[in-house]
This record gives structure tokens, sequence and C-alpha cells, in this order.
């Protein structure tokens, strides 16, 4: 457990008695705490700085050990975050100067010397210290040692408690979002999800959920899921949990959470090759990532009600399977040619949309790993926005900027439409030509969204990290997705009350 306690602004950085002393170098020598540290360090900062030994560049960090009498910190910690520095970049230059002492158990952090406010820079330092600890060691036999944090106490230097509790909740949930990632397809399969969602409900009063077969989703036309379902032997779920408000604002939105919960991803019989099958254990990701919000939902006691449902199923071949060119009604009564069974998603999707509305939900928010071309269109750093009203696709992306799960909205056209046609139903779940991959998919998923305000959050390449990749955190889930929700969830509350 970590403790975590602010510190008055008044009090003096130099004075808080910890292991390591946190501080931005940027904003240390523009004011003069440099000097003081500098005496503190018996000149030993300026011969550095001289030396060139003090990090200049964006989210360098630079440790120094203070044997001397002045400071109470037993290290110092110069990160270099500078003045324009969004959200993002302090959340990778604090969980890097993190990592730099994860060995360490107090640490403090001069919240003064980052460039955002007291609650966003509070924000900001408890996630980075929390996202930066998690690690995935639950299949290891052999205890591991090295990088395990054993950071026990954070002091926020002018930090807020009541901020800081709430950023716990939130990147809790995170971290619980990633350990269902990070869990292998034979240990979490979608009855084990819907186990999950049942843990989460029975923990909070104000959240109840509602599990349902393939028997249940077959009666009731669910023809898009459950083509999908079939080939993985009875095992598929719905999953519904509910948040119902102690109180909820005046105009009651219903904020409606839709997740792709694929929890292993083979193709289906038009099979990925080898390379494309490792790593499709995350395709449950955006189900992770919904459900985990609603309960950090639930926590905080947003005033507003949440109708979470994920779609979860695993997409295998064999002798049950569906197949290209078959022909299947969805839930809405729409057919649809299916021509590629690894476009998978889309058509479970399609039905948990289509039903979520049919819920009552007034505003709705998708979160699924659906194309590799949104990856390639935009890399690591984006998701992939895409929205039918302006106004909430604004208030969803301005919520992932505001906690530093960022998204880019790409176009949603009627040409995107026209690539969908088929020659003997509806739609096709994807077309011969591939342009424009995940604004297609996208365009298919608005045809069972209705008129009501919606986005789509196509997080296939962000919702997980390979070890070799650049950056911060542990290889794996990133958990993406959960701070945005909240932030959203949050805004849409206050929007409408
Ligand atoms: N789950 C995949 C998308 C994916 C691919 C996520 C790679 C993460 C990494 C999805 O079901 C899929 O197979 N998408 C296809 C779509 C195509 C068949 C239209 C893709 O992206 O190639
Ligand atoms: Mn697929
Ligand atoms: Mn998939």
């Amino acid at each position: 457990m970590l403790e975590i306690n602010a510190v008055a602004a008044a009090v003096d950085p130099l004075q808080v008695r910890c292991g390591a002393l946190i501080l931005n170098a940027a904003s240390a020598r523009r004011s003069n705490l440099w000097q003081r540290l500098n005496v503190g360090l018996n000149g030993r900062l300026d011969a550095l700085e001289t030396a060139g030994e003090i990090p200049r560049g964006q989210g360098e960090v630079c440790r120094l050990d203070t044997p001397e009498e002045g400071i109470q910190a037993q290290r110092l910690v110069f990160v270099e975050i500078g003045e324009r520095a969004g959200i993002s970049e302090t959340n990778v230059a604090l969980s890097r100067a993190f990592e730099s002492v994860a060995r360490v158990d107090a640490v403090a952090v001069a919240l003064a010397t980052l460039p955002l406010a007291l609650e966003a820079g509070t924000r900001s330092t408890v996630e980075a210290a929390l996202l930066s600890a998690y690690r995935f060691d639950r299949f290891r036999t052999q205890p591991p040692t090295l990088g395990v944090s054993r950071l026990s106490r954070l002091l926020l230097i002018g930090g807020s408690d009541e901020a800081a509790a709430a950023a716990v909740v939130v990147v809790n949930a995170t971290n619980r979002a990633r350990d269902l990632q990070n869990l292998p397809p034979n240990h979490l399969g979608p009855a084990d999800l819907a186990k999950r969602a049942t843990v989460i409900a029975d923990n909070h009063p104000r959240l109840s959920v509602e599990i349902h077969g393939e028997d249940w989703l077959r009666a009731r036309g669910w023809g898009a899921f459950s083509a999908v379902a079939q080939g993985g032997a009875g095992s598929a779920k719905l999953i519904v949990l509910r948040h119902d408000a102690a109180s909820p604002s005046r105009e009651r939105p219903v904020l409606g959470l839709v997740g792709k919960g694929i929890t292993f991803d083979t193709g289906g019989l038009v099979l990925k090759p080898a390379r494309g099958l490792v790593g499709m254990k995350f395709d449950m990701s955006g189900a992770a990532v919904v459900l985990e919000a609603t309960a950090a939902i639930a926590e905080l006691g947003l005033p507003i009600d949440v109708i979470t449902v994920v779609g979860a199923a695993e997409n295998l071949p064999g002798a049950g399977a569906y197949r290209p060119d078959d022909v299947i009604t969805a839930r809405n009564g729409r057919t649809i040619e299916v021509r590629d069974t690894d476009a998978e998603g889309r058509l479970v999707l399609a039905d948990c949309l289509d039903y979520v509305g049919a819920c009552g939900a007034t505003h709705v928010i998708d979160v699924a790993t659906l194309t590799e071309a949104a990856g390639i269109a935009l890399g690591d750093t984006h998701a992939a926005l895409f929205g039918n009203d302006q106004a909430f696709s604004d208030l969803v992306r301005g919520a992932g900027e505001a906690t530093g799960d960022r998204a880019w909205q790409l176009p949603l056209t009627e040409r995107h439409r026209e690539l969908l046609a088929s020659a003997v139903a509806d739609l096709v779940n994807e077309p011969a030509r591939r342009l424009a991959g995940a604004s297609v998919a996208a365009r298919f998923l608005q045809e069972f969204v209705g008129e009501r305000p919606w986005v789509h959050l196509d997080i296939a390449v962000v919702a997980s990290r390979s070890s070799e990749q650049a950056g911060t955190g542990a290889p794996g889930g990133t958990g993406w997705g959960v701070r945005l929700l909240v932030e959203a969830a949050s805004q849409l509350a206050a929007a409408v009350s």
C-alpha cells in the first residue's frame, strides 16, 4: 500500500525529510531554489550544471546523492519538464523520475516546480508514481527483485489530498484493467470477464450486473454477436453493468459504454498468420477498460447513470465457426454479408451498440481494439477517435487531453458507407478494397447507433506495448482509456446539470 500525504505549499522542499526529492530542473533553474540548492550542496550544483550533467532535454532525469547537511532529502532527482509540456509529457517525465528511484521508500515531489496547476499536478504525480510501479508477476515462480518498486510513502509538497484520493481511485482502476489485459487467454475467457464484472458489482451498492449466455442472445435476435460466438464452443457472454447514481444530473444524461471483449482473436476461419496471433489476448482491452472505468465512476460517486455493455467471446475457427459468405441478421434487423471472419469486433459491437441505445443511453462511447489501420495511421501516441456529434467528440477528445489518454479524430463520411455496399445484403463486414480501414470500421458501427451522440475509440495499438517499445512503464496492457472515460463521465454529468 502506498501512503500519500499532501504537504503545505509553504513548506520548504529542502526541509522535507525523505529518501528522494523530485524537482523539475527547468523550473528550479529560474527560481531562487537553484541558489539555495547550490549552497546546500556546497557549490556542487553549479559545477555539475557547467559540466552539462543536469538534464536539459525534455524528460531527462539525473540523480544526485546529498550527504550535505542543508538538505533533508537523501537524494535529489532533477527531471527536465519544459514550460510548454502538457499532461502527457509531464506524466512520462515524472514516470522516468519515479523509475530512477524505484528502490527508495519515501519520495517527495515539489509540485510548485511542475508546469501544471495544483489539481493537475497532484493527479499527474500520483499517476506517475502508481502507473510506473505496476508490474504483472502473477505467473513468475521466482519472485522478481530487479525493478520492483519499494515506494511506500509519497509526499506531495504543495499538493491536494482530495485530488490525490481521486487520482488513486482512477489509477488503481487503470492498473486493474492492465491486470485483466495481461491475463493469458487460457486464464481469462469470456466467463472470467463476466466473473470480474460480478465482483465489481458486488463491491459497490450503486452497481448491478446481468450476465447472459448464447441461448439468450440467439433467442433475442442478436445475430451478429451470435455469429462470432458460434466458433467458441458456447463460451460467449453478454455483460451488462449498470451504475445508478445517487443524484443523477437534472436532465439525466445516461452514458452508455460499450467494450469489445474478444478474449482471443485467431481471425476465425480467415485464420491470422502466426505473427498476427501473438498479442491477440489484448483483444479484450476495450472490455477491461469500460468495466474498470465503471467501477471507478461508482467509487468516485459521479452523479451520472451509466450502462456498460461488453460482448465477450473468443473468435475461433472450427466446425461450428461462421464463414465468409454467410449472411447474418443483426439485432437491429440489418443484414450483413460476412466477407472476413477476422473483422469480428464490429459484428459483436454492432449488437451491443444497438442494445445500449435500446436501454436508454443518451450518449455512447465504445472502446475497441478494432483495426490495425488505426495504429498504422496514428502510431502509439494517439487512439483513433470517430463520432457523429462534434460537440460530444470534442468533449471526449478533451477529456483525453486532460488526462494523458490522447486521441485524434479521423473522418467518418458517406464515402465510407458506400465502401460497405454488399451484392447480397445491406452491408458487408469488410470491403474488398482496403481503403481507410479504421474509418470504414467506424462507419460500419455507425449503422447501429442511431442518432444519439456517439464516439468510437479505436485503441488497437495504444492498448498494449511490447517490451522493445520505447517509453515508460511495464510491457503489456496500458489501461488506455480508463482515465479518459472517468473524466468524460464527470464532464458529461457537469455539462447538463
Ligand atoms: N483485433 C483485430 C485488430 C488488431 C490487429 C488489434 C492488430 C491489435 C493489433 C481485429 O479484429 C482485426 O482482425 N482487424 C483486422 C480488420 C480486417 C480484417 C478488416 C485488421 O486490422 O487487419
Ligand atoms: Mn479480428
Ligand atoms: Mn479482433
